[in-house]
């Protein structure tokens, strides 16, 4: 072969492969037409290994031009690669309607509600003291509810008025009350529970002191709706036993609990009052946190400097004997607090109905 003829034959080359490679259908056609032009018996590469047969002078430029058609039809090749990988693409899409350059549907984040974040932070405080969580039934028997907890059968907070009775007046024993006391009257009327004090009852009656609980629930009242009263509601009841508990421990504990919840300065204080479960008991009040009890005009306090926050008290002794516990061994405290009362202190609040309308755009206001 002369160099011209070599030549001519690459001019050949040349011409075939830069027509055909933009006219291949498929990756695969390309992929055949790589190999017959660069592959290892290619018609190219056949060229450029016979280059060595040829007088230095002429295999120069020949290797030139070899060369630079090698590096030519390598680009083309892929730059038809990519759009027919391109259009296969497209085509794939248009099969399966499926676009995956779209973002995502927006899916919002939910966020916890107000009360939940409010009883996390009474449960984180409360069990960093050692107090151990609790439930019970939010149907109870009016045994539990007000009996065992002293409250006298004339109580008012046994009326209609203030309580949901239920229709079924015979629960069935097992599933309310594991372990009937001997006191558990058998025509015992059912009810939603008005508070989650009667799980004091629940655990001691399974449980020996000392014992350290706090019990959060839902609440129910008959009570008419407005900004501060809700038929539905959340109490968190908490209770220590053990032997030589006092009202400093009781102290103690709630000032602790209180400045957990709204900071170092809170201030308490404690009011003498009646609550049947416990002798002697206590309104715990807290120093208005918007006006420092200085504004006689502020709308939380109504000019009254102090919030009442719960009820609390050393347990009586009577429901000590209820659950035969020797009330000369033991003693303890109790006290019971309004989680939506903390929870509308906390994030300012002013109406406790925000928390059960679940109004999103009120609930992603408190998004964590
Ligand atoms: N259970 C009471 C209520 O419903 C609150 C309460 C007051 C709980 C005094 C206590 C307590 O444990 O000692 O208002």
């Amino acid at each position: 072969m002369t160099p011209s003829e070599w030549k001519a034959q690459l001019e050949r080359v040349r011409d075939r492969y830069l027509q055909a490679i933009p006219q291949t259908k498929n990756i695969n056609e390309l992929e055949r037409l790589k190999i017959g032009c660069l592959g290892r018996k290619g018609a190219l590469t056949d060229l450029l290994k016979v280059l060595k047969d040829f007088p230095m002078e002429s295999r120069k430029p020949m290797g030139t031009a070899g060369n630079s058609l090698k590096n030519e039809l390598t680009a083309l090749i892929e730059e038809r690669r990519n759009a027919l990988l391109h259009s296969d693409m497209e085509v794939n899409l248009l099969k399966t309607r499926l676009d995956p350059t779209l973002p995502p549907c927006p899916f919002p984040d939910g966020s916890l509600h107000p009360l939940t974040l409010t009883l996390e932070k009474m449960t984180g405080i409360l069990s960093k003291m050692g107090f151990s969580p609790a439930e019970g039934p939010m149907v109870e028997t009016e045994y539990y509810n007000f009996g065992a907890l002293n409250i006298p059968a004339d109580h008012p907070a046994r009326d209609l008025h203030d309580t949901f009775y239920l229709k079924d007046t015979n629960p069935h024993p097992s599933a309310l009350s594991p372990q009937p006391s001997a006191l558990t009257p058998k025509n015992d009327r059912l009810l939603m529970r008005t508070h989650t004090s009667p799980i004091q009852i629940r655990l001691m009656e399974n449980a020996r002191p000392p014992l350290r609980i706090m019990a959060p629930g839902r609440c129910f009242r008959h009570d008419a709706v407005d900004a501060s009263h809700s038929a539905v509601f959340y109490h968190l009841e908490g209770f220590y036993v053990d032997r030589h508990v006092s009202m400093a421990d009781l102290k103690g504990t709630l000032q602790s609990f209180i400045r957990g919840l709204f900071g170092p300065e809170a201030e308490i204080r404690f009011r003498p009052s009646y609550f049947p479960f416990v002798e002697p008991g206590a309104e715990v009040d807290m120093k208005c946190i918007f006006c420092q009890g200085s504004n006689q005009g502020c709308p939380v306090c109504k000019g009254a400097g102090w919030l009442e926050l719960l009820g609390a008290g050393i347990i009586h002794p009577d429901v000590f004997k209820t659950v035969n516990y020797d009330p000369e061994v033991w003693n303890g405290f109790a006290f019971g607090i309004g989680v939506d009362r903390v929870a509308m202190l906390l994030f300012g609040i002013n109406d406790i109905r925000t928390f059960y309308e679940n109004d999103l755009r009120t609930l992603e206001q408190f998004s964590q």
